[in-house]
């Protein structure tokens, strides 16, 4: 497995993974035009050519979001979330960003455990923070 950044031509291939994984999925276009913006830092894995995971940071100051992370479902459970994450807040450290935050569904169980195994703590709850009404747990980690 290779983590590296991603490039202009792999947005079709997430574009499809994140349809796969999310019932709100962000469209190819919002990918694309988050993937042009210089406070995005934006990594996949890749295995023979195919795309097994992906994720991207926005990064704001010292702060920086998690924004997305996902890992294609015949691929999971396999440590591809885990070294997305570890390469992302890397990436973040080399460029000063000194606190990671995110916000996951509390129904989300799996992703809940990746980010307090890799260090995250629950800080507070943003009431029916999705769109279909379901609450947000936010979750920091400090890394600086
Ligand atoms: C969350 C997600 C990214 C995890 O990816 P993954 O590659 O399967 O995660 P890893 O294999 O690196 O797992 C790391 C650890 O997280 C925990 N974990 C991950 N998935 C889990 C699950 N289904 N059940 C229980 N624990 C889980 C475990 O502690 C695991 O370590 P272990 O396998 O040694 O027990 C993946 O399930 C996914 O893409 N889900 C759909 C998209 C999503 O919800 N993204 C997060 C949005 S906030």
């Amino acid at each position: 497995m290779e983590i590296r950044s991603w490039t202009y031509e792999d947005i079709y291939a997430i574009a499809a993974l994140e349809q796969a994984c999310f019932r709100d999925p962000w469209s190819y276009r919002m990918l694309a035009d988050t993937f042009f913006q210089d406070s995005t830092l934006a990594l996949a894995a890749f295995e023979g050519g195919k795309v097994l995971g992906y994720g991207f940071l926005v990064v704001a100051g010292e702060e920086a979001d998690v924004a997305d992370i996902a890992v294609a479902p015949d691929s999971r459970r396999r440590g591809v979330g885990q070294a997305l994450l570890g390469a992302l807040e890397e990436a973040a450290k080399a460029r000063g960003v000194k606190k990671l935050f995110l916000e996951v569904r509390v129904s989300n169980a799996p992703a809940m455990l990746l980010y307090l195994r890799g260090g995250f703590a629950g800080s507070y709850v943003r009431p029916r923070y999705y769109e279909d009404g379901e609450d947000a747990l936010v979750m920091t980690k400090r890394i600086g």
